[in-house]
């Protein structure tokens, strides 16, 4: 309940997630902004953009998050449809809640849709992971990034460069403020936790995968750009075909993934090597999986974050990141989805063990003490506070 006594108002911050890898940058955040209470009163919307129970029960659970106050269950659709349907269901829960700021994270349509709705509507928008570019705007995440920043009143970055985009793009230098990787402040919290690879297989019904003890490596695949093309979604698999005849891999299949895999047909090119097909895995079990893997391949932008804080070699199937920190000074290797290009990578790794990397400057596991920190100070400027 809200006090009554004005001795211990506090600003009300609505934060929204929607998809996979929402859930894991809003963790930390809200129990930084919980512990900062009472400065804080915190409301969590799901817009029910990710709706299995892989993508998203069992992260709550294992990152400790609150079950959500509101639901808005839009589900699946175009991208059109989607972001639409999010906004109107956002802005009744808007009017009800009037909350000091809409907090966002992240670049996936949740985030844009419900930061586009708040603005409009006088709420201030605060963008946790602003200022990542790709340069790539074929990539939706690309749009939502750029188009959620220009609308943010407050924009915390992860790595230095952001900035600069940023101020590139007209945004005001005050807005934006360097604090370190949420991501990463999750990784730090729960890497004890990790759940044991042999676990983890043990649970999909494949005790018996390691019969060679050589180690593996992980794969996780889900981009439109990889998977929504026959041919390129099969040159891709018949390459980790090939990987796999050095080392076996361990693949947890996307939804998208999975569905894009039946309709082309293409589950025969990787069944009868050795790639263990596992369902999507919750945050401890894939925090096992990529630690103790002889490198990563992937087309996730988190993955890219989390090996190269782990110090674990990373292939990323992409021709760009909006991540460069991670190949600059971490452990990634951009090899897009030409076969060629990912195997040499893979073969790289295999005989040098990789780039050792180093850890970026504030990925130290406190970002989100930080953006409490700042929010508290901005939200004291006279904004409005519920009593
Ligand atoms: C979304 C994000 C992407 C993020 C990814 C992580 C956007 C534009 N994309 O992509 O940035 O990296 O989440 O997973 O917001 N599906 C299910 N069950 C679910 C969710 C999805 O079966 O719980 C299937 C549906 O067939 C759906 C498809 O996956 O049509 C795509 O889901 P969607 O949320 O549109 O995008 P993702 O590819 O998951």
């Amino acid at each position: 309940m809200r006090s009554t006594d004005s001795s211990c108002m506090a600003h009300s911050i609505l934060c929204v997630v929607g998809a996979r890898p929402n859930f894991m940058k809003i963790a930390p955040v809200i129990a930084a902004l919980n512990s900062a209470s009472p400065h804080f009163f915190v409301r969590l919307v799901h817009t029910g953009q990710h709706y299995d129970a892989a993508m998203n029960h069992q992260h709550f659970d294992a990152l400790g998050l609150p079950a959500p106050d509101v639901n808005l269950e839009v589900g699946s659709a175009s991208h059109a449809v989607q972001t639409a349907e999010i906004m109107r269901r956002f802005e009744p829960v808007l009017d009800e809640e009037q909350p000091s700021a809409v907090l966002v994270v992240g670049d996936v349509n949740s985030t844009l849709a419900c930061a586009l709705v708040a603005v409009k509507k006088g709420v201030p928008v605060v963008h946790v992971e602003a200022g990542l570019r790709s340069g790539d705007r074929t990539m939706p995440e690309e749009i939502n990034r750029i188009l959620t920043d220009q609308i943010s009143d407050l924009l915390f970055t992860t790595e230095r460069d952001a900035r600069a985009n940023l101020l590139r793009e007209g945004i005001g230098d005050e807005r934006i403020h360097f604090v370190g990787n949420v991501m990463i402040d999750t990784l730090h919290h729960n890497l004890k936790k990790a759940v044991p690879v042999a676990w983890t297989m043990r649970q999909a019904g494949l005790a018996d995968w390691d019969r060679t003890g050589a180690g593996y490596a992980l794969l996780t695949l889900h981009r439109p750009s990889n998977v929504d093309d026959p041919d390129t979604f099969k040159s891709l698999l018949e390459s980790i075909a090939d990987l796999s005849r050095r080392l076996p891999v361990i693949f947890p299949v996307h939804p998208r993934t999975r569905s894009r895999m039946e309709q082309y047909g293409l589950a025969r090119f990787i069944e009868n090597f050795p790639i263990m097909q596992i369902p999507p895995v919750g945050y401890l079990e894939m925090l096992g999986l990529m630690k103790d893997a002889r490198l990563v391949l992937t087309d996730s932008g988190g993955i890219q974050e989390e090996t190269t804080a782990l110090g674990v070699p990373c292939v990323t199937l992409r021709n760009n990141t909006e991540r460069p920190i991670t190949v600059n000074e971490g452990t990634n290797v951009l090899a897009g989805n030409d076969p060629g290009r990912v195997l040499a990578a893979c073969e790289e790794i295999l005989q040098s063990g990789g780039r050792a990397g180093r850890i970026p400057e504030l990925w130290d596991g406190r970002a989100s003490e930080r953006i409490a920190g700042i929010m508290q100070e901005w939200l004291g400027n006279g904004r409005r506070m519920v009593a």
